[in-house]
């Protein structure tokens, strides 16, 4: 058994994954990052290592290189492993969706084939909500919930990805792995040394809201406002990106105790949902500045309301979010003036 507390964290310069690297280091873990910065930024390293006090390993490789990343696994030896590295803009995915299929599944597949040969047994992957679809008895989903195709090529590739991971199982090899389905993913750090770091024009409706405030961007438009919902707009299970990292350090001492081959699929949310003009509202009162927002067409391939039933991340893990929307408000609020004063 490998008593190693040696992490591979792919992607781990990216959003999540920078957050959740803090988090390990400070329970007693050592992660080695493995990101080739086509998504991430060096500056989240560097943050990383102000907020740790330390300096930090990382190899600068692409997941999809099996060749590079198979000197990793040569040069360190690894208790657990967490799957970052992929491609997760909707939008994206529908005008290249080859690339995602790509990217996300050969890398699911180099990182499972290293694990394997390597007798890397601790897995923890990331996934998503999106592999509900839109729910179609009740908002609130169970990992019950029945999966449902895809809306997006990305959706597509996480639910492909948990179905590699079961076939993976079925074939009787010594894995233990989780498959954490996030909802969505809001915040940064609070020191502001780490946060997210869009690339080009934001998708995702705070970083739109926090680049709205600070100028970036003229406009917000709220995709649709007569949905069956408590205001019209689409509702969300809103997730501050510190509980988001603490479930994975979560998942890997589970992991760590578990003796036979095993895969979990597990909800990663707050329970509550949260609406875009209530999202708009609370950042107005929390700033105190006015956006300029207005009601536009709805978004293809939106949800209308999807929140976590959390049930069974606290049973199984013991864990649950101890942050709020509001919470993760302020703390993106806060990133984003410091990026501009950067
Ligand atoms: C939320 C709501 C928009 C922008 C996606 C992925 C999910 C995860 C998070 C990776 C929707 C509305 C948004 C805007 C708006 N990705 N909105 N105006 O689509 O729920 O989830 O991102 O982990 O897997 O599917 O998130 O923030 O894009 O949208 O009205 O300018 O905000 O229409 O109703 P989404 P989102």
């Amino acid at each position: 058994m490998n008593n190693s507390k040696n992490i591979l964290v792919t992607g781990g310069a990216g959003y999540i994954g920078s957050h959740t690297v803090v988090d390990l280091i400070q329970n007693g873990f050592n992660p080695i990052i493995v990101d080739d910065f086509r998504n991430a930024q060096k500056s989240s390293v560097s943050g990383i290592e102000e907020i740790i006090g330390r300096s930090i390993e990382v190899r600068e490789i692409d997941v999809c290189d099996r060749v590079a990343l198979k000197k990793v696994f040569e040069e360190f030896s690894f208790s657990g492993i967490i799957h970052f590295a992929a491609y997760k803009a909707v939008g994206e995915s529908v005008d290249s969706p080859l690339s995602y299929y790509r990217n996300n599944i050969v890398g699911l597949i180099n990182v499972l084939e290293l694990s394997i040969e390597f007798n890397v047994s601790n897995f923890v992957f990331s996934s998503s909500c999106t592999v509900y679809g839109e729910p179609t008895d009740s908002k609130v989903v169970t990992e019950n919930t029945p999966i449902q195709p895809a809306n997006s090529p990305y959706g597509n590739t996480k639910r492909i990805g948990e179905e590699i991971i079961e076939d993976v199982i079925s074939s009787g090899v010594n894995m233990k792995i989780l498959c954490l389905r996030y909802f969505n993913p809001v915040g940064a750090h609070a020191s502001s040394l780490i946060g997210e770091l869009p690339i080009g024009k934001p998708n995702n409706l705070l970083p739109v809201v926090t680049q709205c405030a600070i100028g970036k961007i003229p406009s917000i438009t709220v995709n649709g406002n007569d949905y069956d919902t408590i205001d019209g707009t689409c509702v969300r299970d809103y997730i501050h990106v510190l509980d988001l990292a603490n479930a994975h350090v979560k998942g890997v001492e589970w992991l760590a105790q578990q003796e036979n081959p095993i895969v979990e699929n597990v909800n990663i949310g707050t329970g509550k949902g949260t609406s875009v003009l209530e999202v708009i509202e609370t950042f107005e009162e929390i700033s105190g500045l006015k956006l300029n927002w207005k009601f536009g067409e709805r978004r293809a391939g939106d949800v209308v309301e999807i929140f976590a039933d959390v049930t069974k991340s606290f049973n199984l893990l013991n864990w649950k979010s101890n942050l709020s929307a509001r919470d993760a408000i302020i703390d993106s609020w806060n990133w984003e003036l410091k990026l501009k004063n950067d």
